[in-house]
């Protein structure tokens, strides 16, 4: 974490790796702060007093922060429509980060300066990333969703679930281009080029709204507490209502909320939020984590399962492991007192650290690494130990 630090200004941030990714992501940047309150709160605060800094007016947090040009030749120069941020944003973890450092020091001051950020961060996606008030958000590029190439946006893409990374590249840069068209306006965007609701990411929006509402009761306004609290709920039931069937929440894409059926980890997302009832969870632990056929492969968790046409074991979001996705599940896993599932989850993190180092993503077969080294994902790991 410390190598991986840079400054600019009264600003400091945290590189997911040095060699590969030069810049500060959204959703990386939070979990940056939830490893570091566990070591140093001050430096968790200023990682997300950086992450904020270049929130949009209406509200939007970015997902990249461009603090300072890039020398990477390797790093695809994509024009995400600003000179030092990009457009677009990414899962929106932040309130769990603020509240887990509240946890740690019981700064009310930390809490009350990031408010406002948060109030404008999540009120736009309740609005603006829902324009038909149907309590479910939605995201205007995979990007959005963290897992840039996963499987879950081949339908929406229009692409076969075998695929090359240059082929998923082209039709992502293609969308880019579109998001473009409408100058990122988002409303505008899903409903004309990409009208996909994805299920972490509104897991994710669940229980973040609920730790929002917690943090808006500590500095005592009790209103908006109650209307966050509300949110979260409201969301809970659009996604039963509109993404579940026979007890899997899917994905889904179009006007009238066709399912994505591609089984990816994205299943095990709402444990996170407690979304699940604990029968659609038993269920899905038996039928589908513990099934060799599917999730239970040597190393977990995949990102794919198995006996998705999509699986590739080498293919970036469409098999390797990730350690944000195995700590979202789990974290899940312990919601629901899966704590054996856990702890062998936890295990296996543990033994792919070991094996492979701190690499961006691990092959579920061999335990090989791929992609960026000196990755900063597994440091949640630290995180894992500590709950
Ligand atoms: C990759 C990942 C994304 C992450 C970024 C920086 O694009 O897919 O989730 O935020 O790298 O680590």
């Amino acid at each position: 974490m410390l190598t991986n630090r840079r400054r600019k200004g009264k600003y400091q941030y945290t590189l997911p790796s040095p060699d590969s990714y030069p810049y500060q992501w959204l959703w990386d940047s939070c979990f940056h702060a939830i490893i570091l309150t566990h070591y140093n709160t001050e430096d968790a605060k200023k990682e997300l007093l950086s992450l904020v800094a270049k929130q949009f007016t209406n509200g939007m947090i970015p997902h990249m922060n461009y603090w300072q040009e890039s020398k990477k030749k390797n790093f695809p120069k994509i024009d995400w429509g600003e000179k030092d941020s990009s457009s677009i944003t990414q899962p929106p973890m932040l309130a769990y980060a603020v509240w887990q450092i509240y946890q740690k020091d019981q700064d009310l001051e930390f809490l009350s300066n990031l408010y406002g950020y948060m109030k404008l961060f999540y009120n736009y996606l309740l609005k603006e990333r829902d324009p038909r008030e149907h309590h479910i958000t939605g995201i205007i590029n995979p990007d959005e969703s963290g897992e840039d190439n996963s499987p879950r946006f081949d339908i929406p893409l229009d692409l076969p679930p075998k695929q090359t990374i240059k082929q998923n590249y082209q039709k992502r840069l293609e969308l880019i281009s579109k998001n473009h068209e409408c100058n990122f306006d988002a409303p505008y965007c899903m409903k004309n080029f990409f009208w996909v609701k994805d299920v972490p990411f509104n897991s994710i929006l669940v229980e973040n709204l609920k730790l929002l509402s917690l943090i808006a009761a500590k500095l005592n306004f009790d209103k908006e507490s109650e209307y966050y609290h509300h949110q979260a709920l409201l969301i809970k039931h659009a996604m039963r209502k509109l993404m579940l069937d026979d007890g899997i929440f899917w994905s889904t894409y179009g006007k009238n909320y066709k399912k994505i059926k591609v089984k990816t980890w994205a299943i095990f997302s709402p444990l996170f939020a407690k979304v699940a009832t604990d029968q659609e969870a038993k269920r899905l632990i038996k039928n589908y984590f513990l099934n060799p056929d599917e999730f239970y492969l040597p190393f977990i968790l995949p990102t794919t399962s198995k006996s998705d046409p999509a699986f590739d074991p080498k293919g970036f979001w469409r098999g390797p492991i990730w350690m944000a996705t195995n700590w979202i599940v789990f974290k899940g896993l312990k919601n629901y007192d899966f704590h054996a599932e856990a702890e062998y989850l936890l295990d296996c993190s543990l033994k792919l650290l070991e094996k492979s180092g701190f690499r961006e993503q691990f092959n579920p077969f061999t335990g090989k690494g791929y992609g960026a080294r000196n990755f900063t994902w597994g440091g949640l790991i630290v995180d894992m130990l500590a709950s």
